[in-house]
Protein backbone atom coordinates (compact mmCIF):
# COMPACT_ATOMS: atom_id res chain seq x y z
CA UNK A 1 0.00 0.00 0.00
CA UNK A 2 1.22 3.63 -0.96
CA UNK A 3 0.28 6.55 1.94
CA UNK A 4 0.70 10.21 0.43
CA UNK A 5 0.28 12.82 3.30
CA UNK A 6 1.66 16.10 3.51
CA UNK A 7 4.69 16.37 5.82
CA UNK A 8 2.10 18.01 8.49
CA UNK A 9 1.18 16.70 11.60
CA UNK A 10 2.28 13.23 10.56
CA UNK A 11 1.40 9.31 11.65
CA UNK A 12 4.03 10.62 13.46
CA UNK A 13 3.43 8.55 16.52
CA UNK A 14 3.14 5.74 14.24
CA UNK A 15 5.83 5.68 11.99
CA UNK A 16 7.09 8.92 10.62
CA UNK A 17 10.45 7.53 10.22
CA UNK A 18 10.05 4.01 10.00
CA UNK A 19 13.15 4.60 7.67
CA UNK A 20 16.13 1.80 8.87
CA UNK A 21 18.29 5.09 10.01
CA UNK A 22 15.82 7.51 11.10
CA UNK A 23 17.80 8.68 13.59
CA UNK A 24 15.14 12.05 14.32
CA UNK A 25 11.94 10.60 15.13
CA UNK A 26 12.26 6.69 16.13
CA UNK A 27 8.67 5.89 15.98
CA UNK A 28 6.95 3.09 18.46
CA UNK A 29 6.30 1.21 15.41
CA UNK A 30 9.71 1.28 13.50
CA UNK A 31 11.44 0.67 16.71
CA UNK A 32 9.49 -2.44 17.97
CA UNK A 33 8.08 -4.21 15.59
CA UNK A 34 8.69 -2.91 11.71
CA UNK A 35 12.17 -3.23 12.03
CA UNK A 36 12.47 -6.99 12.46
CA UNK A 37 9.00 -7.91 10.28
CA UNK A 38 10.67 -5.00 7.85
CA UNK A 39 6.96 -4.23 6.54
CA UNK A 40 7.22 -0.53 5.92
CA UNK A 41 9.36 1.79 4.75
CA UNK A 42 9.17 5.53 4.42
CA UNK A 43 10.39 8.24 1.72
CA UNK A 44 10.45 11.47 1.53
CA UNK A 45 9.99 12.27 -2.55
CA UNK A 46 9.66 15.88 -3.63
CA UNK A 47 6.37 15.93 -5.31
CA UNK A 48 5.00 18.96 -7.11
CA UNK A 49 7.28 21.32 -5.30
CA UNK A 50 6.46 20.17 -1.96
CA UNK A 51 7.82 17.57 0.77
CA UNK A 52 5.50 15.22 0.81
CA UNK A 53 6.29 11.91 3.22
CA UNK A 54 5.39 8.54 1.58
CA UNK A 55 5.00 5.34 3.25
CA UNK A 56 5.07 1.88 1.38
CA UNK A 57 3.54 -0.69 3.57
CA UNK A 58 3.58 -4.62 2.49
CA UNK A 59 0.92 -6.08 4.81
CA UNK A 60 0.13 -9.13 6.54
CA UNK A 61 2.72 -9.28 8.57
CA UNK A 62 1.34 -10.06 12.48
CA UNK A 63 2.66 -6.82 14.28
CA UNK A 64 4.96 -8.75 17.81
CA UNK A 65 7.23 -7.30 20.34
CA UNK A 66 8.12 -4.84 22.68
CA UNK A 67 7.14 -1.00 22.70
CA UNK A 68 7.83 1.83 24.45
CA UNK A 69 4.91 4.62 24.41
CA UNK A 70 6.27 8.05 23.88
CA UNK A 71 5.67 10.62 25.83
CA UNK A 72 2.06 13.16 25.06
CA UNK A 73 1.89 14.82 22.31
CA UNK A 74 -1.38 16.90 23.35
CA UNK A 75 -0.25 16.69 27.08
CA UNK A 76 3.15 18.27 26.21
CA UNK A 77 2.08 20.96 24.02
CA UNK A 78 -0.02 23.00 26.58
CA UNK A 79 2.82 22.12 28.80
CA UNK A 80 5.58 23.84 26.97
CA UNK A 81 3.37 26.95 26.39
CA UNK A 82 3.24 26.51 30.00
CA UNK A 83 7.14 27.83 30.00
CA UNK A 84 5.73 31.42 29.44
CA UNK A 85 4.03 31.66 32.68
CA UNK A 86 7.53 31.15 34.45
CA UNK A 87 10.36 32.95 35.95
CA UNK A 88 13.15 30.63 36.30
CA UNK A 89 13.90 27.62 33.64
CA UNK A 90 11.69 24.53 33.76
CA UNK A 91 13.23 20.97 32.99
CA UNK A 92 10.90 18.77 30.62
CA UNK A 93 11.32 14.64 30.36
CA UNK A 94 9.72 12.49 28.13
CA UNK A 95 9.28 14.89 25.22
CA UNK A 96 8.38 13.64 21.97
CA UNK A 97 10.36 14.53 18.89
CA UNK A 98 7.10 15.75 16.85
CA UNK A 99 6.99 18.75 14.12
CA UNK A 100 4.64 20.31 16.39
CA UNK A 101 7.04 19.89 19.03
CA UNK A 102 9.72 21.37 17.52
CA UNK A 103 7.15 24.12 15.84
CA UNK A 104 6.61 24.75 19.61
CA UNK A 105 9.98 24.78 20.65
CA UNK A 106 10.93 27.99 17.78
CA UNK A 107 7.44 29.35 18.90
CA UNK A 108 8.75 29.69 22.06
CA UNK A 109 12.24 31.15 20.69
CA UNK A 110 10.34 33.83 19.22
CA UNK A 111 8.57 34.53 22.13
CA UNK A 112 11.06 34.89 24.66
CA UNK A 113 11.92 31.63 25.71
CA UNK A 114 14.93 30.16 24.14
CA UNK A 115 15.12 26.34 24.68
CA UNK A 116 18.09 23.22 24.08
CA UNK A 117 16.32 20.09 23.05
CA UNK A 118 17.74 16.60 23.07
CA UNK A 119 16.93 12.56 23.43
CA UNK A 120 13.95 13.74 24.67
CA UNK A 121 14.97 16.63 27.58
CA UNK A 122 14.78 20.11 26.84
CA UNK A 123 15.36 22.75 29.43
CA UNK A 124 13.32 26.46 28.37
CA UNK A 125 14.40 29.23 29.54
CA UNK A 126 12.30 32.39 30.32
CA UNK A 127 13.75 35.93 29.10
CA UNK A 128 11.83 39.04 28.23
CA UNK A 129 8.92 38.24 26.75
CA UNK A 130 7.21 39.39 23.52
CA UNK A 131 3.52 39.54 22.79
CA UNK A 132 3.19 38.08 18.87
CA UNK A 133 2.53 34.28 17.77
CA UNK A 134 3.10 34.97 13.94
CA UNK A 135 0.98 33.68 11.57
CA UNK A 136 3.72 31.48 9.55
CA UNK A 137 3.83 29.15 12.70
CA UNK A 138 -0.10 29.23 14.25
CA UNK A 139 -1.04 28.38 10.80
CA UNK A 140 0.58 25.01 10.84
CA UNK A 141 -0.11 24.14 13.96
CA UNK A 142 -3.17 25.61 15.94
CA UNK A 143 -2.27 24.49 19.30
CA UNK A 144 0.04 27.79 18.79
CA UNK A 145 -3.36 29.38 20.28
CA UNK A 146 -2.60 28.05 24.10
CA UNK A 147 0.24 31.07 24.05
CA UNK A 148 -2.89 33.59 24.77
CA UNK A 149 -3.75 32.27 28.32
CA UNK A 150 0.18 33.03 29.26
CA UNK A 151 0.76 35.62 27.65
CA UNK A 152 -1.99 37.53 29.07
CA UNK A 153 -1.44 36.92 32.55
CA UNK A 154 2.72 37.68 32.04
CA UNK A 155 2.54 40.84 30.10
CA UNK A 156 -1.08 41.89 29.73
CA UNK A 157 -0.61 41.89 25.69
CA UNK A 158 -0.66 39.25 23.16
CA UNK A 159 -0.68 39.13 19.63
CA UNK A 160 -1.70 35.46 18.21
CA UNK A 161 -2.47 35.24 14.32
CA UNK A 162 -6.02 33.78 13.93
CA UNK A 163 -5.91 29.70 13.82
CA UNK A 164 -8.18 29.04 10.48
CA UNK A 165 -9.72 25.70 9.97
CA UNK A 166 -8.43 22.41 9.59
CA UNK A 167 -8.87 19.40 8.19
CA UNK A 168 -10.95 17.65 10.85
CA UNK A 169 -13.47 21.11 11.16
CA UNK A 170 -13.79 24.59 11.65
CA UNK A 171 -12.43 24.81 15.22
CA UNK A 172 -13.24 28.21 16.83
CA UNK A 173 -11.73 29.94 19.85
CA UNK A 174 -14.77 31.53 21.13
CA UNK A 175 -14.56 29.50 24.03
CA UNK A 176 -10.93 30.70 24.74
CA UNK A 177 -11.67 34.46 24.02
CA UNK A 178 -15.15 34.59 25.69
CA UNK A 179 -13.95 32.87 28.75
CA UNK A 180 -10.90 35.02 29.29
CA UNK A 181 -12.84 38.14 28.54
CA UNK A 182 -14.55 37.22 31.93
CA UNK A 183 -11.14 37.34 33.23
CA UNK A 184 -10.54 41.09 32.23
CA UNK A 185 -9.14 40.82 28.48
CA UNK A 186 -10.33 42.39 25.86
CA UNK A 187 -10.15 41.53 22.20
CA UNK A 188 -9.75 42.89 18.78
CA UNK A 189 -9.60 41.07 15.50
CA UNK A 190 -6.90 43.02 13.58
CA UNK A 191 -5.44 42.13 10.21
CA UNK A 192 -6.15 38.53 10.89
CA UNK A 193 -4.36 38.56 14.38
CA UNK A 194 -6.33 38.32 18.05
CA UNK A 195 -4.95 41.31 19.69
CA UNK A 196 -5.59 40.68 23.29
CA UNK A 197 -5.27 43.27 26.03
CA UNK A 198 -5.72 43.36 29.91
CA UNK A 199 -4.55 45.68 33.28
CA UNK A 200 -4.11 42.02 35.05
CA UNK A 201 -6.26 39.01 34.94
CA UNK A 202 -8.77 38.65 37.69
CA UNK A 203 -10.57 35.54 39.03
CA UNK A 204 -14.12 34.87 37.75
CA UNK A 205 -16.30 32.14 37.68
CA UNK A 206 -16.46 30.52 34.13
CA UNK A 207 -18.88 28.15 33.06
CA UNK A 208 -18.03 26.63 29.35
CA UNK A 209 -20.96 25.51 26.91
CA UNK A 210 -18.69 22.78 25.88
CA UNK A 211 -16.06 20.97 27.58
CA UNK A 212 -13.47 22.44 25.44
CA UNK A 213 -9.24 20.51 26.24
CA UNK A 214 -8.00 23.38 24.72
CA UNK A 215 -10.12 26.36 26.07
CA UNK A 216 -9.77 25.12 29.78
CA UNK A 217 -5.97 24.75 29.53
CA UNK A 218 -5.38 28.20 28.13
CA UNK A 219 -7.88 29.34 31.58
CA UNK A 220 -6.03 27.21 33.66
CA UNK A 221 -2.60 28.49 32.73
CA UNK A 222 -4.03 32.04 32.82
CA UNK A 223 -6.03 32.06 36.09
CA UNK A 224 -3.03 30.46 37.80
CA UNK A 225 -1.24 33.85 37.53
CA UNK A 226 -4.15 35.86 38.16
CA UNK A 227 -5.70 37.74 40.90
CA UNK A 228 -8.38 35.99 43.32
CA UNK A 229 -10.02 32.56 42.77
CA UNK A 230 -10.84 31.31 38.95
CA UNK A 231 -13.80 28.33 39.06
CA UNK A 232 -14.24 26.41 35.53
CA UNK A 233 -17.45 24.56 35.71
CA UNK A 234 -18.12 22.02 32.89
CA UNK A 235 -14.48 22.41 32.54
CA UNK A 236 -12.46 19.29 30.19
CA UNK A 237 -11.23 16.14 32.09
CA UNK A 238 -9.21 14.80 29.96
CA UNK A 239 -6.02 13.68 31.01
CA UNK A 240 -3.39 16.00 29.53
CA UNK A 241 -5.36 18.51 31.26
CA UNK A 242 -4.68 16.78 33.99
CA UNK A 243 -1.08 16.88 33.41
CA UNK A 244 -1.17 20.65 32.89
CA UNK A 245 -2.65 21.24 36.41
CA UNK A 246 0.25 18.84 37.79
CA UNK A 247 3.08 20.68 36.02
CA UNK A 248 1.56 23.71 36.99
CA UNK A 249 1.54 22.85 40.48
CA UNK A 250 4.86 21.79 40.58
CA UNK A 251 5.45 24.93 39.55
CA UNK A 252 3.91 26.57 42.67
CA UNK A 253 0.47 26.91 41.47
CA UNK A 254 -2.83 26.28 43.56
CA UNK A 255 -5.57 24.28 41.35
CA UNK A 256 -7.87 21.94 43.06
CA UNK A 257 -10.52 19.63 41.13
CA UNK A 258 -8.55 19.01 37.72
CA UNK A 259 -9.82 15.61 36.60
CA UNK A 260 -13.14 16.80 37.88
CA UNK A 261 -15.77 19.44 35.76
CA UNK A 262 -15.41 21.95 38.08
CA UNK A 263 -11.38 23.15 38.66
CA UNK A 264 -10.94 25.59 41.28
CA UNK A 265 -7.74 27.98 40.53
CA UNK A 266 -6.20 30.67 43.27
CA UNK A 267 -3.89 33.13 41.77
CA UNK A 268 -0.39 33.03 42.80
CA UNK A 269 2.15 36.21 42.26
CA UNK A 270 4.57 33.93 40.71
CA UNK A 271 5.63 30.36 39.46
CA UNK A 272 9.05 29.34 39.56
CA UNK A 273 10.86 26.16 37.84
CA UNK A 274 10.66 22.85 38.14
CA UNK A 275 11.87 19.41 36.69
CA UNK A 276 8.74 17.61 34.95
CA UNK A 277 7.82 14.36 33.27
CA UNK A 278 5.52 14.76 30.44
CA UNK A 279 2.71 11.53 30.83
CA UNK A 280 2.43 8.66 28.32
CA UNK A 281 0.60 9.13 24.80
CA UNK A 282 -2.91 7.35 25.21
CA UNK A 283 -3.76 7.89 21.82
CA UNK A 284 -0.33 6.51 20.68
CA UNK A 285 -1.08 3.58 23.18
CA UNK A 286 -4.15 3.06 21.23
CA UNK A 287 -3.20 2.97 17.89
CA UNK A 288 -0.94 0.56 19.09
CA UNK A 289 -3.00 -2.02 20.82
CA UNK A 290 -5.54 -1.39 17.45
CA UNK A 291 -2.61 -2.67 15.72
CA UNK A 292 -1.99 -5.83 17.78
CA UNK A 293 -5.69 -6.64 16.69
CA UNK A 294 -5.60 -5.70 13.20
CA UNK A 295 -2.61 -7.80 12.28
CA UNK A 296 -3.19 -10.68 15.18
CA UNK A 297 -0.20 -9.97 16.86
CA UNK A 298 1.12 -9.87 20.04
CA UNK A 299 2.32 -6.82 21.42
CA UNK A 300 3.70 -5.72 24.94
CA UNK A 301 3.41 -1.67 25.93
CA UNK A 302 5.72 -0.44 28.26
CA UNK A 303 4.66 3.08 30.12
CA UNK A 304 1.60 2.52 29.01
CA UNK A 305 -1.04 4.81 30.16
CA UNK A 306 -3.28 1.84 31.10
CA UNK A 307 -6.60 3.83 33.57
CA UNK A 308 -6.66 6.69 30.76
CA UNK A 309 -7.41 4.13 27.99
CA UNK A 310 -10.82 2.64 29.51
CA UNK A 311 -13.57 3.63 27.17
CA UNK A 312 -11.14 2.65 24.13
CA UNK A 313 -9.81 -0.49 26.25
CA UNK A 314 -13.35 -1.55 27.00
CA UNK A 315 -14.59 -1.22 23.22
CA UNK A 316 -11.53 -3.31 22.12
CA UNK A 317 -12.27 -5.99 24.51
CA UNK A 318 -15.56 -6.27 22.94
CA UNK A 319 -14.95 -6.81 19.79
CA UNK A 320 -12.43 -9.63 21.17
CA UNK A 321 -9.10 -8.51 21.89
CA UNK A 322 -7.19 -10.00 24.98
CA UNK A 323 -5.92 -6.36 26.93
CA UNK A 324 -4.18 -7.22 30.10
CA UNK A 325 -1.90 -5.12 32.75
CA UNK A 326 0.92 -7.21 33.86
CA UNK A 327 4.33 -6.58 35.65
CA UNK A 328 5.91 -5.65 32.71
CA UNK A 329 3.89 -4.06 30.87
CA UNK A 330 0.15 -3.81 28.94
CA UNK A 331 -0.22 -7.03 26.76
CA UNK A 332 -2.96 -6.92 23.48
CA UNK A 333 -3.66 -9.62 21.65
CA UNK A 334 -6.97 -10.90 19.60
CA UNK A 335 -8.82 -13.78 21.71
CA UNK A 336 -11.05 -14.41 18.58
CA UNK A 337 -12.42 -13.23 15.11
CA UNK A 338 -12.64 -9.60 16.18
CA UNK A 339 -16.88 -8.40 16.07
CA UNK A 340 -18.56 -4.96 14.71
CA UNK A 341 -19.41 -2.74 17.85
CA UNK A 342 -21.07 0.96 18.36
CA UNK A 343 -19.09 3.42 19.09
CA UNK A 344 -20.01 7.07 19.74
CA UNK A 345 -16.57 9.88 20.25
CA UNK A 346 -17.17 11.89 23.65
CA UNK A 347 -15.08 14.34 25.92
CA UNK A 348 -13.36 12.18 28.36
CA UNK A 349 -14.02 9.36 29.69
CA UNK A 350 -16.06 8.55 26.67
CA UNK A 351 -14.48 7.63 23.63
CA UNK A 352 -12.17 9.98 22.62
CA UNK A 353 -11.92 11.24 18.78
CA UNK A 354 -8.86 10.74 18.48
CA UNK A 355 -9.22 7.30 18.53
CA UNK A 356 -12.37 6.69 16.36
CA UNK A 357 -10.19 6.45 12.95
CA UNK A 358 -7.98 3.67 14.14
CA UNK A 359 -10.86 1.59 16.02
CA UNK A 360 -13.14 2.23 12.06
CA UNK A 361 -9.98 0.51 10.54
CA UNK A 362 -10.50 -2.66 13.36
CA UNK A 363 -13.83 -2.64 12.37
CA UNK A 364 -13.42 -2.76 8.73
CA UNK A 365 -12.04 -6.16 9.28
CA UNK A 366 -14.73 -7.76 11.66
CA UNK A 367 -17.46 -9.78 11.30
CA UNK A 368 -21.06 -8.31 11.39
CA UNK A 369 -21.78 -4.49 11.50
CA UNK A 370 -20.84 -1.34 13.46
CA UNK A 371 -21.61 1.99 14.02
CA UNK A 372 -19.47 5.05 14.92
CA UNK A 373 -20.98 7.99 15.80
CA UNK A 374 -18.64 11.28 15.70
CA UNK A 375 -19.81 14.37 18.11
CA UNK A 376 -16.72 16.25 18.44
CA UNK A 377 -15.56 17.60 15.13
CA UNK A 378 -17.87 18.09 12.06
CA UNK A 379 -15.04 16.52 9.45
CA UNK A 380 -13.53 13.93 10.84
CA UNK A 381 -14.92 10.91 8.53
CA UNK A 382 -11.53 12.02 5.84
CA UNK A 383 -10.49 8.82 5.87
CA UNK A 384 -13.04 6.72 5.45
CA UNK A 385 -13.66 7.31 1.37
CA UNK A 386 -9.71 6.25 1.73
CA UNK A 387 -10.27 3.52 3.54
CA UNK A 388 -13.18 2.18 0.83
CA UNK A 389 -10.90 1.97 -2.09
CA UNK A 390 -9.08 -0.57 -0.04
CA UNK A 391 -12.17 -2.32 -0.19
CA UNK A 392 -13.87 -1.19 3.24
CA UNK A 393 -17.32 -1.53 2.89
CA UNK A 394 -18.60 1.69 4.71
CA UNK A 395 -21.42 4.03 4.06
CA UNK A 396 -21.73 7.72 6.03
CA UNK A 397 -24.47 9.11 7.09
CA UNK A 398 -23.72 12.38 8.18
CA UNK A 399 -21.77 11.72 11.72
CA UNK A 400 -22.79 8.58 11.81
CA UNK A 401 -20.68 5.25 9.40
CA UNK A 402 -21.97 2.21 9.19
CA UNK A 403 -19.22 -0.31 8.96
CA UNK A 404 -19.69 -3.62 7.94
CA UNK A 405 -16.91 -6.04 8.15
CA UNK A 406 -15.07 -7.41 5.08
CA UNK A 407 -12.70 -10.63 4.78
CA UNK A 408 -9.99 -8.36 3.73
CA UNK A 409 -8.65 -5.50 2.78
CA UNK A 410 -6.25 -4.62 -0.36
CA UNK A 411 -3.44 -2.41 -1.32
CA UNK A 412 -4.13 0.61 -2.84
CA UNK A 413 -2.31 3.96 -2.96
CA UNK A 414 -4.41 6.07 -0.41
CA UNK A 415 -3.69 9.73 0.70
CA UNK A 416 -3.76 10.62 4.54
CA UNK A 417 -5.43 14.37 5.58
CA UNK A 418 -4.83 14.43 9.63
CA UNK A 419 -2.77 12.94 12.51
CA UNK A 420 -5.42 9.94 13.29
CA UNK A 421 -6.31 9.45 9.86
CA UNK A 422 -3.46 8.52 8.55
CA UNK A 423 -2.90 6.01 11.51
CA UNK A 424 -5.97 4.54 10.56
CA UNK A 425 -4.61 4.03 6.79
CA UNK A 426 -1.32 2.78 8.14
CA UNK A 427 -3.30 0.18 10.41
CA UNK A 428 -5.57 -1.01 7.63
CA UNK A 429 -1.89 -1.26 5.57
CA UNK A 430 -0.13 -3.65 7.98
CA UNK A 431 -3.58 -5.86 7.37
CA UNK A 432 -4.17 -5.26 3.89
CA UNK A 433 -3.23 -7.90 1.01
CA UNK A 434 -0.51 -6.42 -0.72
N1 LIG B 1 -14.78 24.38 20.00
C1 LIG B 1 -15.50 25.53 19.76
N2 LIG B 1 -15.06 26.69 20.31
C2 LIG B 1 -13.94 26.76 21.06
C3 LIG B 1 -13.20 25.58 21.30
C4 LIG B 1 -13.65 24.40 20.76
O1 LIG B 1 -16.52 25.49 19.07
O2 LIG B 1 -13.58 27.87 21.51
C5 LIG B 1 -15.23 23.12 19.39
C6 LIG B 1 -14.21 22.64 18.36
O3 LIG B 1 -14.45 23.25 17.10
C7 LIG B 1 -14.42 21.16 18.34
C8 LIG B 1 -14.81 20.86 19.79
O4 LIG B 1 -15.23 22.09 20.35
O5 LIG B 1 -15.46 20.82 17.47
C9 LIG B 1 -13.68 20.26 20.61
O6 LIG B 1 -12.59 21.17 20.69
P1 LIG B 1 -11.55 21.18 21.88
O7 LIG B 1 -11.28 22.61 22.22
O8 LIG B 1 -12.01 20.27 22.96
O9 LIG B 1 -10.30 20.53 21.19
P2 LIG B 1 -8.86 21.16 20.95
O10 LIG B 1 -8.32 21.72 22.20
O11 LIG B 1 -8.90 22.03 19.73
C10 LIG B 1 -7.64 18.93 21.55
C11 LIG B 1 -6.61 18.05 20.91
C12 LIG B 1 -7.23 17.33 19.74
C13 LIG B 1 -8.40 16.48 20.26
C14 LIG B 1 -9.41 17.40 20.97
C15 LIG B 1 -10.57 16.64 21.59
C16 LIG B 1 -4.54 19.19 21.32
C17 LIG B 1 -3.40 19.98 20.79
N3 LIG B 1 -5.49 18.88 20.46
O12 LIG B 1 -8.06 19.85 20.55
O13 LIG B 1 -6.23 16.46 19.23
O14 LIG B 1 -9.03 15.83 19.18
O15 LIG B 1 -8.74 18.13 22.02
O16 LIG B 1 -10.10 15.69 22.48
O17 LIG B 1 -4.57 18.85 22.50
C18 LIG B 1 -5.08 15.22 17.58
O18 LIG B 1 -4.22 15.00 18.44
O19 LIG B 1 -5.11 14.64 16.47
C19 LIG B 1 -6.12 16.21 17.88
C20 LIG B 1 -6.90 16.75 16.95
Amino acid sequence: MLLDQPRNPIVSCILSSASANGSRQRSALARGILHPTGNARLFRAHIQGQFMDKLIIEGGVPLTGVVHVSGSKNAALPILMGSILLDEPVTYTNVPDLRDIRTTFKLLELLGCPNAFENGQVTVTPGALSPEAPYELVKTMRASVLVLGPLLARLGEARVAMPGGCAIGARPVDLHLSALEKMGARFDLEDGYILGRCRKLNGAHIHFDFPTVGGTENLLMAAALADGETILENAAREPEVVDLARFLIACGARIEGHGTSVIRIQGVPRLGGCTYRIMPDRIEAGTLLAAAGITDGELLLTDCPFEELDAVIAKMRQMGMEIEPTADGVLARRSCALRGVDVTTQPFPGFPTDMQAQIMSLMCLSEGSGVISETIFENRFMHVQELVRMGADIRLSGHTAIIRGVQRLAGAPVMASDLRASASLVLAGLAAKG
